[in-house]
């Protein structure tokens, strides 16, 4: 048989789909890929291809499976994934002709497999095209509102499921909506700088500390911070927004328990702050240890596990608390896919340890900020409950900030704890 040309751009999202199922990080393959690409069309495609199909899997392996290939299951794994990359494609990516889109799916999987393969994929995709993604799709067999709802904004059952049990419909429906939409470009700057005029018009958003950046000017800007050499970290600016709300009245020594790659400390830094930062994670703290290296900021940086707080005294505790992540789905669609509602128990456990242990080496007057990027109330207001029990006559709660499911796109939860009796 001939062998046909394949389209490297999508072979290339076939592999980095593949790795992402089998566990790793979508954005860390990802950017792999692109590193190895000069074209900026295709850089942006891959990306788009990638996301898409993260975002948009359940949905379209919904319609795939039900309405065209009742032995979806059989399937091998490519086949599935080139199917949900190409409905994506003709769905989602209304500047491909449908042609093109046939055209590199039926390629790759008569090349990887046989021409009958080739053929069914063609039959099932031109059957795509003359679906509408309609309401009534979703819903022709009667389900429950929660099947109904994973379905159309591509959601794992359990996620929904769970969602709705804690939050109203509307709130419920707004959440899911906006992890399909990808969240502006945004960043924190490690100095205060002066953005020329005619680059105003693109900043979408302020805060203190850095700004979000409207769709088309991304190159604009970035451009001129490579030209001025102008450091900057990519960072959502509701991540930002939640610890600014959080620190007012903070004192040093400042101890950020789960710091990771950095982000609050850069935050911290910025506003003027030496924070020391630890983690369990060695190699997420060698990208933060460098990045202060570049910045010429004197690092403080240790390992430790937080469980087992390194400090007999320190006057505020940072804990960006390790969590299901389902805050930031937006920008981080394969979380959806690779967590369970085992791991939200699991990770609850491990919040409550972080808690109680890091709250006892906090003196009188001092101040316990908790932290995650999920709406789950086990891993929010539960285990704020559970410091205010387990030391009521010690704690107070000074603040507490739920997520805001009508205006945001990304949600962060946060609460404020003063330590007043030893
Ligand atoms: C939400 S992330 C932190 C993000 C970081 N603060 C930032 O803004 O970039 C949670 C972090 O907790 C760390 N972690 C998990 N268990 C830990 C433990 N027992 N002690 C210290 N760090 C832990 C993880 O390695 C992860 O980096």
């Amino acid at each position: 048989m001939k062998k046909q040309k394949i389209d490297p751009i999508r072979s290339t999202s076939l592999q980095i789909v593949k790795k992402t199922l089998n566990g790793q990080d979508l954005q860390a393959v990802l950017n792999q890929s692109l590193n190895q690409l000069e074209n900026q069309q295709d850089k942006a495609l891959l990306t788009e291809l990638c996301y898409g199909y993260f975002r948009y899997k359940r949905q379209l392996e919904y319609l795939l499976k039900t309405l065209f290939l009742p032995k979806w299951n059989k399937l091998p794994l490519d086949i599935k994934i080139v199917l949900g990359l190409s409905c994506y494609e003709l769905y989602y990516l209304s500047k491909i002709p449908a042609y093109a889109t046939l055209s590199w799916s039926v390629n790759l999987i008569k090349n990887k497999y046989n021409a009958k393969l080739g053929g069914l994929v063609n039959a099932v995709l031109r059957k795509c095209t003359q679906i509408d993604l309609t309401d009534t799709i979703f819903k022709q067999d009667n389900p429950s509102l929660a099947t109904f709802l994973s379905r159309k904004y591509s959601m794992p059952f359990w996620i929904v499921e769970l969602l709705l049990k804690e939050q109203n419909k509307t709130d419920v429906e707004n959440f899911l909506k906006s992890s399909l939409k990808r969240p502006p470009t945004s960043l924190l700057l490690l100095k205060p700088i002066t953005i020329p005029k005619e680059l105003k018009p693109g900043i979408l958003q302020e805060t203190p500390c850095g700004f979000s950046i409207k769709p088309k000017w991304e190159e604009k800007i970035f451009s001129f911070f490579k030209k001025n050499n102008i450091p900057y970290y990519p960072q959502s600016l509701a991540s930002q927004q939640i610890l600014l709300k959080l620190i007012s009245q903070i004192k040093e020594p400042i101890w950020d328990a789960c710091a990771g790659s950095g982000g609050k400390s850069f935050v911290l830094y910025r506003l003027g702050f030496k924070p020391f930062a630890s983690d369990i994670n060695l190699k997420r703290l060698l990208f933060l240890k460098q990045q202060l290296h570049v910045w010429n900021l004197k690092p403080k940086i240790f390992r430790a596990d937080a469980k087992q707080p390194p400090f007999k005294k320190v006057t505020t505790i940072l804990l960006d608390a390790p969590c299901s992540g389902l805050g930031v789905l937006a920008k981080r669609p394969d979380i959806k896919w690779k967590r369970s509602l085992k791991d939200i128990k699991q990770l609850s456990a491990i919040q409550q340890k972080l808690l109680s242990n890091t709250f006892q080496v906090l003196p009188k007057g001092g101040v316990l900020l908790y932290l995650t990027c999920t709406v789950t109330k086990k891993e929010n207001e539960e285990q704020v409950n559970f410091l205010l029990e387990k030391y009521s006559s010690k704690v107070k709660l000074e603040c507490i900030i739920k997520p805001n499911f009508q205006t945001e796109k990304e949600y962060f939860f946060g609460a404020k704890f003063i330590k007043i009796g030893n």
